[in-house]
């Protein structure tokens, strides 16, 4: 049955895992080994047919990607690790920095391999400071015994790795932002197309996967792309690393084969925390839209199923809510982060992010006026699909999905009703 099944996680309990030694100790690098015999479509080949879907958050397929980038190219092409992780609900990349930073050095040389590049870039996340040092360390040692590098172990492959730090802008985790960041540039998206795969960092074709995904890539390479297949369920390949959070019993990173019932996820966290009832749920990070409990008891966690009921799994941050939480609370809180990481370039975002703050914060205060409820739905639909990124979406998208399935809590407050945190309705406070 699905319980956890270890193979991103299989050396977060192995202390020694994130030397050099410890890592091949357990395994390390039989991949690369095994990807240096193979022709770069071979190694996009067993990608593709592993059903391996971007972690990140949008579930691209990985191996698709990968054959979009050009095999000519004037320019140099890059390979580029997304570690920005910094949408609420999602800390799964950190345990990978932390436990096993050769999984991913393997996993970015081979995506090297496969796309003919021989530089790539982590961007790590500011606030991670302590795994930007892990990381360094990680690739010195790759460096000293010749995993990166010219002439890799002898192989006549060249691959470069650089770690870099961000500065702490959840935007800079938007690909064109983070590449604009990794020039030096403020962390501003770029119009679309041209795609990264065509022109990313300075211009060159550019692959950029989220760490999770880079990550697994070596266990495909040593298990086969069939076998991780085999190991989800159609279209939706292997495992995935869910983040419980919120009321949960057990909050914590657990690994788990795409599709499984989430039921049986909630279980494996120990239930609603402190015997409480199920109210709502995240499924995927911040930015997705929510489910009632009685929604989330019938899904199974994969990209389609999810998409299908209306959501996102997103960056695999999945959050509890108990029976006692605000809905109007929570979506002022979740408001409160869009509006302080809008990077203040398209006036949608910028804007709307503002007034929506204000609003809810007026409203959750007891200031809610007739006609409130109506505004914020126009206000989100009004940021919904007109931004250059999906950051404004990413505001949008949970706050009308409170406002569609709670929408009675929030005339609850106007009439003056006490909410579950304490704040009644009255008396009414007013303006912005
Ligand atoms: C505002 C915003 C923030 C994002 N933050 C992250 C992030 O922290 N990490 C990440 O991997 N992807 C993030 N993404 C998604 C990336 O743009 C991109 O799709 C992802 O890195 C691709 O990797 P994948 O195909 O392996 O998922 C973000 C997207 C948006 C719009």
């Amino acid at each position: 049955m699905s319980q956890e099944v270890k193979i991103i996680s299989k050396r977060f309990d192995d202390p020694k895992a994130a030397t050099l030694d410890g890592y091949l100790a357990s395994g390390g690098f039989q991949a690369l080994e095994k990807a240096l015999t193979m022709a770069p479509e071979a190694i996009i080949d067993e990608v593709k047919k592993s059903n391996l879907r971007g972690r990140g958050g949008a579930g691209f397929p990985t191996g698709m990607k990968w054959s979009f980038v050009p095999k000519q190219s004037e320019r140099p092409k890059y390979v580029l690790c997304n570690a920005d992780e910094s949408e609420p609900g999602t800390c799964k990349d950190r345990l990978i920095l932390q436990y096993d930073p050769f999984s991913l050095i393997e996993g970015m040389i081979i995506a090297g391999k496969a796309i003919d590049s021989h530089q790539g870039y982590v961007f790590i996340r500011g606030e991670y400071r302590y795994l930007f040092d892990i990381m360094e360390r990680a690739i010195n040692e790759a460096y000293r015994a010749g995993y990166l590098g010219k002439n890799i172990r002898g192989s006549g492959l060249d691959f470069d790795l650089y770690a870099h730090s961000g500065a702490g802008a959840y935007e800079c985790g938007e690909e064109s932002a983070l590449m604009e960041s990794l020039e030096g540039k403020r962390g501003i998206p770029r119009l679309k197309p041209p795609f990264p795969a065509i022109s990313g960092l300075y211009g060159g074709p550019t692959v950029i996967n989220n760490m999770e995904t880079l990550a697994t890539v070596p266990h495909i390479i040593v298990g086969g792309g069939e076998w991780y297949a085999n190991l989800g369920v159609p279209k939706n390949g292997g495992t995935r690393l869910f983040c419980l959070s919120g009321h949960v019993a057990r909050p914590g990173v657990y690994e788990l084969p795409l599709g499984v019932p989430f039921p049986r996820l909630l279980e494996v966290g120990g239930g609603v925390a402190n015997g409480k009832k199920l109210k709502a749920v995240v499924p995927g990070g911040s930015s997705t839209p929510m489910f009632t409990a009685e929604e989330a008891m019938g899904l199974n966690m994969d990209y389609d199923s999810i998409a299908k009921a209306g959501s996102f799994l997103g960056s695999g941050g999945v959050v509890i809510l108990d029976e006692n939480t605000c809905m109007v609370k929570f979506a002022l809180r979740i408001m409160q982060f869009y509006r302080h990481e809008s990077c203040g370039w398209c006036v949608p975002c910028r804007e709307g992010t503002n007034w929506l703050h204000l609003a809810l914060g007026r409203f959750h205060a007891g200031g809610g006026r007739e006609g409130d409820v109506d505004l914020l739905r126009e206000v989100s639909e009004n940021i919904l699909g007109r931004t250059f990124c999906p950051l404004g979406d990413a505001a949008a998208m949970p706050t009308l999905s409170i406002l569609k399935r709670f929408r009675q809590e929030f005339l609850d407050h106007l009439a003056g009703k006490p909410c579950s945190c304490g704040v009644s309705g009255r008396p009414a406070l007013a303006t912005h």
